[in-house]
């Protein structure tokens, strides 16, 4: 009989894993986490089982902890005490990120911090830049997404994170760093970020949901593909050193399209309704979480994703221990 006996390579465990072609390791993955102001806070997000707003102190103790698990970079948002016109906590040195930033570099020196770039939580209309009559200005909200980046790193944060999707604000970004010392700071462009339903549990955790009208004029269109490469294409000629694409799991196509294309590292965010979507399933014991998290990580891997943000990195970073 002639046929290709691919079973071969499958009979052991032993012999399984010498074949892997991909792995899953924690420290490519990051940790998202969300600062609030206060102390003593340890507040869950409801459509985010697992998740917290924490407040600065508690920061610091997960900061250790996090960093005796393995984890060994996270990527901070913040939700300000106060929301303005002109975003003014975002680039505030006393605002909530770059306490936070503060406090875990000054707990844990090693952590890499990142932080999210925006001004969607930080201004009473959501909105990812400012806003007038109902239009979302691109140019105009640039100075301020650049302030709102050199204050993270003045903070002490080891890489910026742009995520509006204004055009041009890589490069002001870039030239705001390097003008003022900051060059070694790396910038990581969430450069393809589609416009999309799975970000619904994060705005209810970040108080960030557009008070009217969506992000459409400045994400991306779902359908979109090759587009996607002229995205990536102008942040790395812009200075970008690390391309993202967000969501991850219905995306997957457009992770491998920039491995294959671009030679920089690419990152993949597992956003908050994916993570809101297996948590739900795994609490009714509709799936087994943990094997599925495992899975869609390793497929993102596939996919071509160096670097993976996901909120399941704790747990991660917890089960690959028990692995061993
Ligand atoms: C802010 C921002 C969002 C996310 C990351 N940064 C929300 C949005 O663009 O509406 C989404 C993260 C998640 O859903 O986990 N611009
Ligand atoms: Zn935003």
């Amino acid at each position: 009989m002639q046929f290709d006996r691919h079973r071969r390579l499958r009979w052991t465990p032993g012999m399984r894993d010498l074949w892997r072609e991909n792995r899953l390791s924690i420290e490519t993955l990051m940790y998202p986490l969300f600062a609030v102001h206060g102390s003593g806070v340890r507040e869950p997000i409801s459509s985010m089982p697992g998740v917290e707003h924490l407040s600065v102190d508690e920061l610091r103790r997960e900061a250790v902890e996090l960093a005796e698990l393995g984890v060994r970079s996270i990527l901070l948002f913040g939700i300000p005490a106060h929301k303005d016109e002109r975003s003014s906590e975002a680039y505030d040195e006393r605002g909530i990120v770059q306490q936070a930033i503060r406090a875990v570099k000054e707990e844990v020196p090693e952590m890499v911090v990142a932080t999210d770039v925006c001004l969607c939580q930080y201004n009473p209309a959501g909105h990812c830049g400012i806003v007038r009559n109902g239009v979302i200005l691109n140019d105009e909200t640039l100075p301020l997404l650049a302030q709102t980046a050199l204050s993270h790193a003045a903070a002490g944060a080891d890489l910026v994170a742009p995520s509006d999707m204004m055009d041009g604000r890589v490069k002001m970004i870039r030239s705001a760093l390097d003008e003022r010392g900051f060059e070694h700071v790396p910038v990581m462009s969430y450069a393809v970020k589609y416009a999309s339903a799975f970000y619904g549990p994060f705005r209810e955790a970040a108080d960030s949901a557009p008070q009217f009208g969506d992000r459409r004029s400045h994400q991306m269109d779902p359908a979109n593909r090759r587009e996607a490469i002229r995205e990536a294409r102008s942040d790395l000629d812009e200075g970008a050193d690390v391309i993202m694409v967000k969501p991850a799991m219905a995306y997957m196509d457009i992770i491998r399209d920039l491995r294959e294309r671009f030679d920089v590292p690419v990152a993949a965010y597992q956003v908050s309704g994916e993570y809101s979507m297996i948590k739900a399933a795994g609490l009714r014991g509709w799936i087994d979480e943990r094997a599925v998290v495992l899975e869609s990580l390793l497929g993102l891997r596939r996919a071509g994703a160096d670097l993976i943000i996901t909120y399941f990195a704790k747990d991660v970073a917890r089960w690959l221990r028990e692995e061993r």
